[in-house]
């Protein structure tokens, strides 16, 4: 019987695997970290073997975890950390370089090569996305451009390009023995080479970024079945039929299936995004325009989002380099023995400031240091700091719909913390609301793998399934919270022009 759902999330810091039943629940799961190579400031990588040997790992985790085997699986999703590149040898289906992370800042000087006179927003209408070091292409060309004989390789047909989605859907149905070669409309939306209209490759930005087309994979909706899992692999002959990048993916997870519902996504960073049906709305604040999904041969859904490069990972740091919480939930504990941040703001610009500043030269800081300030408001700024930024991305979001946000829909790891919660509702002045299921990252790329083999028959299924868990209300007043966000706007703009 194929009662279950596989989903498997490639994510910045670890990769999981989930099984889900038909209700949407969680019946079994495994996860595991991987290296993340720092080799210089500014610059972060993977190395994509590494992470292909750990997905087959939690992968029979998560069956074993679930007692059953790969007969019992109607379907295999994909989810992943969106943007991350790598590049390896059709032949051998060896990396040619370590896969270079999204929030890796080494091609700003190809961003600012190719924004010449125009400026960052010479590909926006094309492709909905502003010239940053974010995005996919650029980071190709580096390494084309600095990896000894890569780019003669790749002109010759013999290197391929993906970011995570493709280089584990190619590795499980086959590699080099007859892998696909494929990615979905979510994760090409991320690499600046899409035309965000017509869904496909753009010739002359393909050629302006120096990326031969040869090496691009295949675009394909996000719910179809792509291929079969390897002889080979645990998953033999299991359809692998759903790709969403991962913030799509929690959006389709949380069932935001109508123009206007949207979700905020606490992980390494902060992602919001909001449904705006068919129509490509194009940001005049800083906001990216995006696939949100597409099922099939439906129509394609797009999405406006917010994202904001350092939140999760702020608080990561707090622990691996300042050493001043030995785990994450001990940054709520300290941020709980005091009333507010004792004056202190942290503007995380690690990888240079994203939605919706785009200001790649702009590193962080800290302000608003005395003598008072103790590791207790430290803690708390951080957890603030996570709060704010996503307070912009909303007040943007207001101004392109042109209406106010009425509740905000959270999910991720971070969002067990109550402290936060309470705080962003405080912020933003508005409910936020959190489901049962927070995996919805895992879960958005199940039901996207589920409905193209009939698994689930529509979304109704998937928004039936969707249920509230707790609510935060705001209780800060407004005069207090115009003057918090005022603060917070004045430390930002000390982290701005920082790189010399
Ligand atoms: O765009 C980057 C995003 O997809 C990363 O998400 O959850 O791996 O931090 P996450």
């Amino acid at each position: 019987m194929n009662d279950y759902v596989l989903s498997i999330d490639q994510g910045t810091t670890s990769t999981r695997a989930v099984v889900f039943d038909h209700g949407g629940q969680i019946v079994g799961s495994g996860q595991k970290e991987h290296e993340q190579i720092l080799p210089r400031a500014g610059w972060v990588e993977h190395d994509p073997q590494e992470i292909w040997r750990n997905t087959r790992e939690v992968v029979g985790l998560a069956l074993a975890d679930a007692n059953i085997n790969r007969h019992s699986l109607a379907a295999v999703g994909i989810t992943n950390q969106r943007e991350t590149t790598a590049v390896w040898d059709r032949h051998t289906g060896e990396p040619v370089h370590n896969a270079i992370v999204w929030q890796d800042t080494r091609t700003q000087a190809i961003c600012d090569e190719l924004a010449g006179d125009v400026g960052p927003e010479r590909y926006k209408e094309r492709v909905g996305l502003p010239l940053a070091t974010y995005f996919a292409g650029p980071k190709i060309r580096w390494i084309l451009d600095n990896v000894e004989g890569a780019r003669e390789r790749a002109e010759a047909g013999d290197l391929m390009f993906g970011t995570m989605d493709s280089w584990l859907v190619w590795n499980m149905t086959g590699g080099p023995n007859g892998g696909v070669h494929i990615t979905d409309v979510t994760n090409a939306s991320r690499t600046m080479l899409m035309n965000i209209d017509t869904l496909d490759w753009n010739e002359e930005i393909c050629a302006d970024m120096g990326v031969p087309t040869s090496m691009l994979p295949e675009i394909r909706s996000s719910s179809e079945v792509y291929g079969h899992g390897h002889k080979q692999g645990l998953l033999i002959d299991t359809p692998i039929s759903g790709i969403l990048g991962d913030q799509q993916a929690a959006t389709f997870g949380q069932a935001c299936f109508e123009p206007g519902m949207g979700k905020n996504t606490y992980g390494t960073g902060n992602f919001m995004l909001m449904n705006t049906g068919e129509d490509v709305v194009r940001s005049e604040n800083g906001l990216l325009t995006t696939v949100a999904y597409k099922i099939g041969e439906q129509n394609t859904i797009y999405a406006l989002e917010g994202a904001v490069a350092v939140t999760g990972s702020l608080v990561q740091w707090l622990r691996d380099n300042l050493g001043i919480i030995r785990s994450a939930p001990e940054s709520e504990e300290k941020a709980k023995k005091v009333e507010d941040n004792g004056g202190a703001y942290i503007v995380p610009a690690f990888s240079g400031l994203f939605a919706p500043y785009w200001k790649s030269d702009a590193r962080g800081v800290i302000v608003g240091l005395t003598r008072y300030v103790n590791q207790n408001h430290l803690c708390r700024a951080a957890l603030e700091s996570v709060a704010y930024q996503s307070a912009e991305v909303v007040e943007s979001m207001d101004e392109d719909a042109g209406r106010p946000l009425t509740e905000l829909k959270v999910d991720g790891g971070m969002v067990v913390n109550e402290t936060l919660m309470q705080f962003q509702a405080d912020i933003l002045g508005v409910d936020v609301v959190r489901p049962q299921v927070i995996e919805t990252t895992a879960l958005g790329a199940a039901y996207a793998a589920g409905l193209a083999v009939g698994f689930w028959k529509g979304t109704e299924e998937v928004t039936a399934n969707w249920a509230e868990d707790k609510r935060w209300s705001p209780t800060m007043d407004a005069a207090e919270r115009e003057r918090s966000l005022r603060l917070w706007k004045k430390a930002v703009e000390r982290s701005f022009d920082w790189v010399d």
